[in-house]
């Protein structure tokens, strides 16, 4: 990682077992988004998206928090007058939650602490979220008198009921880690001390899949939400002809000999052994 030393408010580790460990790094500040914090992402995502080295990327937060938000000092008042600033900074966040929602790569949010506002947008982008039982989470923009913006009223809306939406940001009510989960935003919720070992197991159970046939699925599972039936069937099809030509471990034509000729495994319990 070419930049690694001059990060000051985010921290990559890349450990043994192929996992990136993608820290917001401002715990004295709850980790809240600076625009250095934006940049400092931007240049990071697309090195770990391109790194042969990295197969999972977990996103989160040093200290107690996983991330208070935008930075209300630094992005929000200090840039006020200066749309120049705010332009840059607000299309930074932009790209590297795009970056990371676009992914080839399987990302996990481990949402350890604190996730306010504008922390949403990353944590949908990621594709999995486990959180801490203990964590507080909250649309907390009604109560300083700014909308859930920079896509958090979108992303939110997606994950949530119509209802929960509309309470949530109406109220700025805070809930926990086991709330996330009934409502749609995490998947699992553990103690906060088993938190990195629960997502070490998801990591490595994601690494055992083909990363072209997770990548593909991936792809699939998001651009369907647009997508009428037709369509779905139509690309859906073009979809799984090309990751036949793209999966060069030809996971499909293993999986299929191991079940049905050596009778090896069985492919509803767990993914054919990789090379
Ligand atoms: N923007 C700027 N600074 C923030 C921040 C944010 N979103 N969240 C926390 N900080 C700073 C505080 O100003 C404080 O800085 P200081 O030590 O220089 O005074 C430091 O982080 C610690 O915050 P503090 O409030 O003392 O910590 P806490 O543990 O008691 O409370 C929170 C944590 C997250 C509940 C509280 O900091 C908070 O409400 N933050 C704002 C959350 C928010 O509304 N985010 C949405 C933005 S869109």
């Amino acid at each position: 990682m070419s930049a690694e030393n001059e990060l000051s408010c985010v921290k990559v580790d890349i450990d043994d077992e192929n996992i990136a460990w993608l820290s917001f790094n401002r715990p004295e500040k709850r980790n809240a988004m600076s625009p250095k914090l934006h940049y400092e992402m931007e240049e990071v995502v697309p090195q770990l998206e391109t790194d042969p080295n990295v197969k999972v990327i977990v996103l989160t937060g040093e200290g107690v928090s996983w991330s208070a938000g935008m930075d209300l000092k630094e992005y929000f008042r200090e840039t006020d007058d200066n749309p120049e600033a705010r332009f840059k900074s607000y299309w930074s966040h932009r790209h590297w939650s795009q970056y990371l929602m676009l992914s080839s790569k399987p990302t996990i949010a481990m949402v350890n602490g604190f996730c306010f506002g504008g922390a949403f947008t990353p944590l949908a982008a990621c594709d999995i979220a486990i959180t801490a039982e203990e964590a507080t989470f909250g649309l907390s923009e009604i109560n300083w008198g700014i909308l859930p913006g920079g896509n958090v009223s979108k992303v939110f809306s997606d994950l949530v009921s119509h209802r929960d939406a509309m309470y949530y940001a109406m109220t700025g009510r805070t809930f926990d880690g086991k709330k996330a989960v009934q409502m749609g935003i995490a998947n699992v919720a553990v103690p906060a001390d088993n938190l990195r070992e629960e997502t070490i197991v998801l990591a490595r159970e994601l690494m055992e899949k083909s990363p072209a046939v997770l990548a593909f699925t991936k792809q699939a599972i998001k651009a369907v939400r647009g997508m009428d039936m037709n369509m779905a069937y139509e690309y859906l099809s073009a979809k799984q002809g090309a990751l036949r030509a793209a999966d060069k471990e030809a996971t499909r034509q293993k999986g299929m000999s191991e079940f049905l000729d050596k009778k090896s495994y069985r492919p509803g319990l767990g993914a054919v052994q990789r090379d």
